[in-house]
């Protein structure tokens, strides 16, 4: 059994797969939603996570299976910065450093793109990623904070790569 795990951009064919991955990945974040939201949350990334033809997509693979995937997505008109996002590792892959292995893929990708920085956006209800985005040199950057419901605040983060 091979376990070395292997970081390369997804096939288009492996859409579905990434997807599936992402929402098991993501699952432990219903709790606290209701089943409407987490509905529309759920088909709002399935899209964006087949369709977007723009975002490049990472995964790490063990033993030929995906267990972990992430979206690289080129600046836009709210953000003049790539961003990571919807990383996912499978909750029984974790604390295995494919997060990491993830990350640097896409700090790499943006480096290679040219960009002087890469941001991200996470919550209060994300304090995992969040402290290990912050172990990793990303800053709050408060210019990518958006409010999609009242209260209830998504922090914009950046890392400048040298
Ligand atoms: C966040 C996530 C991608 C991390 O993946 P991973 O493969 O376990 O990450 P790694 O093994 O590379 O690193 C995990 C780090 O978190 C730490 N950690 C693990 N469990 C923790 C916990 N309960 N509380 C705080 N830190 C924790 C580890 O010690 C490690 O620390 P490090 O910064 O010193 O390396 C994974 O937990 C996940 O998919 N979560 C659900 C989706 C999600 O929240 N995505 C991010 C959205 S912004």
């Amino acid at each position: 059994m091979d376990q070395t795990p292997q970081v390369r951009e997804a096939t288009a064919a492996e859409r579905p797969e990434v997807a599936e991955v992402t929402r098991l990945s993501y699952a432990q974040y219903a709790v606290g939603s209701t089943p409407e939201f987490w509905a529309r949350y759920e088909d709002s990334t399935r899209k964006k996570l087949l369709e977007d033809d723009d975002a490049r997509r990472f995964v790490v693979l063990t033993d030929g299976r995906i267990v972990a995937s992430v979206l690289w997505c080129p600046p836009n008109e709210q953000n003049p910065y790539p961003e990571m996002r919807l990383l996912a590792v499978l909750p029984e892959h974790r604390n295995r450093k494919l997060g990491d292995l993830l990350i640097k893929a896409c700090e790499t990708l943006t480096r290679t793109e040219g960009f002087e920085a890469i941001t991200l956006h996470t919550t209060a209800l994300m304090p995992t990623a969040r402290s290990m985005y912050e172990r990793r040199g990303y800053r709050p950057f408060p210019d990518l904070d958006f409010e999609p419901a009242p209260g209830f605040v998504v922090w914009g983060y950046k890392k400048r790569l040298a």
